[in-house]
């Protein structure tokens, strides 16, 4: 491989179109970036460019069709020609790619109009990007492909054809928000709002043709930080006054940036709570100053107390959101958007959902996502998140008749939208994303966030179909190894959803007590007679209550809550019989070693790829599945042996635990 991986966009995925007669009609940055696109793919397939005369695919942006929504797109056929229309450009981008996924099939399908417009209308990547390199945490927090694709040598990088083809991938899959620095903001990232904008500046030249408005993160305590004023209280006129003048420069400079996105009084970030303030005061004060100019504060619910005492059992890190926010409903500001972890703790692999979703009826709110995989394999191992979304954005937080959490932050169940967010995964490693297969999260993320109706094997299958054409011998192992990889990780590390059990300096690895008797508020409370959390409300911390029925009953029992959030929610004992017929410390033990088996299969499967698949991405992900197979023997040993010694009931069926 020569220079940086295409991910889903080789040359090959515009066959279809670069062989045929196109004609592209309209005008602005995005319809040129279409134009250019089919420019491309016909010079390398053989067909044309046209203005005039029959053509097989015509792409029209037509702004007076009467439609609405700037992102929708229309395509149908007229006699031969397969026609995508749309009211602006980026809607016809998406057109354009759509006709790109379907490939062959784009011309010779149905005849008949069909309306495509995303269910979701903020569909955003958050990078943890930092300008400089972090002692602790590196350049990009919880990355693990390598540096930022933005900044090198303390700035935004001089040369960004890397960004530039970051965000044609971005385009691609209707991402239409990227904001560019961590939520953790240190002293250098805090100047891109300052000093350093007109390099932020370049970097909104970068995503502009692709449709994608930029963001920052900012600090809370930035009127102090770089105003010089002796306070960041929210209702401080000079305060107010700061946020406004320095809104203003930033608009001035970047006339269709997004807005901020705001991490406050947050595992130790300032924010409103040191002037007796609450978060809406906090929010609604950044967003007064944005408002005039049509920008958004994303403001995250991430709130809790990261200095708890392990000895205080009253505490608990999954209320912590919902205490705080759920009062204040109704009270955000029209351009607020609270931004809301998808779980209640911090994107493990299973959590139930973040009780805030159904909380606040009255306030725009966004689903935040991991796409980089800090809890799930760090881009070490092949886990595919796609299932994992799919069934949180589908999830009823009132039951079956109820609307779902895609309703809700697609504003069809309350207040206007919010959106989707993730935390990007990639860096400047030439894969993108450390793991080849990585990017089919990334993918995934861009194609469920449009429409989360989508099943997660289709999207793997369009990525596939895309990144490794032609071959369906590599469509099934990848199948295989990829559709159900989230459960088998699942399966060999924390057990029935209690989470954490990792290693706290870095979150890769076991470690069971690793977080025991930190101040983090991550417990699984094993004893000699059981394990779990009893977060209920007959005798534990009453977090079951801040569900909605049917849910808050459903968790609070015994009999009713999943098994695969059992621990979550209940403290049991080893001998309490699952729903699957299994006791939980035989739940553990099988589930362990049925993971490391999956993973040997996963082994097995990729080895048959060699030379069916590029050589690098067979090199690369061969190299990844062997520290897949060690860590995942790891994970089982440890948890297996932990609970073994534990509990002293040995495995029904005599398996080594060691
Ligand atoms: C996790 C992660 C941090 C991050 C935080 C956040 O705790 O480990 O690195 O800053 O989430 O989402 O703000």
């Amino acid at each position: 491989m020569v220079g940086v991986h295409p991910a889903w966009l080789p040359a090959s995925a515009f066959r279809s179109i670069g062989a045929r007669r196109v004609r592209v009609v309209g005008d602005g940055p995005v319809v040129a970036t279409v134009r250019g696109e089919v420019e491309t793919a016909v010079a390398g397939h053989g067909g044309a460019l046209v203005d005039d005369g029959p053509v097989d695919l015509e792409l029209v942006c037509a702004p007076d069709d009467g439609e609405a929504d700037p992102e929708a797109f229309v395509v149908g056929r007229a006699g031969s020609t397969t026609v995508v229309r749309a009211i602006d450009g980026v809607g016809l981008l998406y057109g354009f790619h759509h006709v790109v996924r379907l490939g062959e099939a784009a011309f010779t399908g149905a005849a008949e109009d069909r309306r495509h417009a995303p269910r979701l209308p903020v569909r955003m990547l958050d990078h943890w990007d930092n300008v400089d390199v972090h002692p602790v945490m590196g350049q990009v927090e919880r990355g693990y492909a390598g540096g930022s694709i933005f900044y090198a040598d303390g700035a935004v990088r001089a040369d960004l054809s890397r960004a530039r083809a970051y965000a044609r991938l971005l385009g691609s899959i209707g991402v239409n928000r990227v904001c560019l620095n961590n939520v953790n903001v240190h002293r250098t990232e805090a100047r891109l709002l300052t000093d350093l904008l007109p390099d932020v500046a370049r970097l909104a030249e970068v995503f502009r043709p692709h449709g994608i408005r930029v963001h920052l993160s900012v600090s809370f305590a930035a009127p102090m930080t770089l105003g010089g004023l002796p306070t960041a209280d929210p209702l401080d006129p000079a305060v107010r006054d700061w946020w406004a003048r320095t809104s203003a420069e930033v608009y001035a400079a970047i006339p269709d940036f997004g807005g901020y996105v705001v991490k406050a009084d947050s595992e130790g970030s300032p924010g409103p709570f040191a002037y007796g303030r609450d978060h809406a005061e906090g929010a609604n004060a950044l967003a007064r100053a944005l408002a005039p100019f049509g920008g958004t504060v994303f403001w995250r619910a991430f709130v809790y107390n990261h200095r708890q005492d392990w000895r205080d059992r009253k505490t608990d890190r999954a209320r912590a959101a919902h205490d705080h926010f759920a009062p204040l409903d109704g009270s955000f500001d029209a351009n607020v958007v609270v931004q809301v972890k998808s779980g209640p703790v911090d994107f493990q692999v299973r959590e139930p959902l973040s009780p805030v979703i159904a909380a606040m009826p009255r306030t725009r709110l966004a689903v935040e996502f991991q796409v980089t995989q800090e809890y799930t394999g760090q881009q070490k191992h092949v886990c595919h998140l796609v299932p994992q979304w799919h069934e949180v954005l589908g999830f009823q937080p009132w039951g079956e008749e109820g609307p779902t959490v895609a309703d809700i932050a697609g504003g069809r169940a309350g207040a206007p939208a919010g959106g989707v967010v993730a935390v990007s995964n990639v860096g400047d490693d030439p894969f993108w994303t450390g793991h080849p297969l990585a990017q089919a999260n990334l993918f995934g993320f861009g194609r469920l966030a449009w429409d989360d109706r989508l099943t997660p094997e289709a999207v793997l299958d369009e990525w596939i179909g895309l990144t490794f054409p032609g071959d369906p011998a590599v469509r099934e192992a990848l199948h295989d190894i990829m559709d159900g990889s989230w459960l088998t990780y699942e399966r060999y590390t924390a057990p029935l959803g209690v989470g954490w059990m990792v290693n706290p300096a870095g979150h890769y690895g076991p470690s069971v007590d690793g977080y025991e008797y930190s101040p983090w508020g991550t417990y699984h409370f094993a004893d000699r007679d059981g394990v779990g959390v009893d977060r209920t409300r007959s005798t534990g911390t009453g977090f079951t209550g801040q569900f909605p029925a049917p849910w808050r009953d459903v968790y609070e029992s015994v009999e009713t809550c999943p098994d695969e959030l059992l621990l979550f929610f209940h403290h049991v004992p080893y001998d309490h019989v699952l729903h699957s017929g299994k006791t939980v410390v035989q739940h553990i033990y099988d589930s362990h070693f049925a993971g490391c088996e999956e993973v040997s299969r996963m082994v097995e499967t990729w080895a048959r790829l060699e030379g069916r698949v590029p050589p690098e991405v067979f090199e690369r992900v061969t190299a990844l599945l062997q520290e897949q197979t060690r860590c995942a023997a790891e994970w089982r040993d440890q948890v297996n042996t932990y609970f073994w010694r534990k509990s002293g009931v040995p495995d029904a069926r005599g398996r080594t635990i060691h």
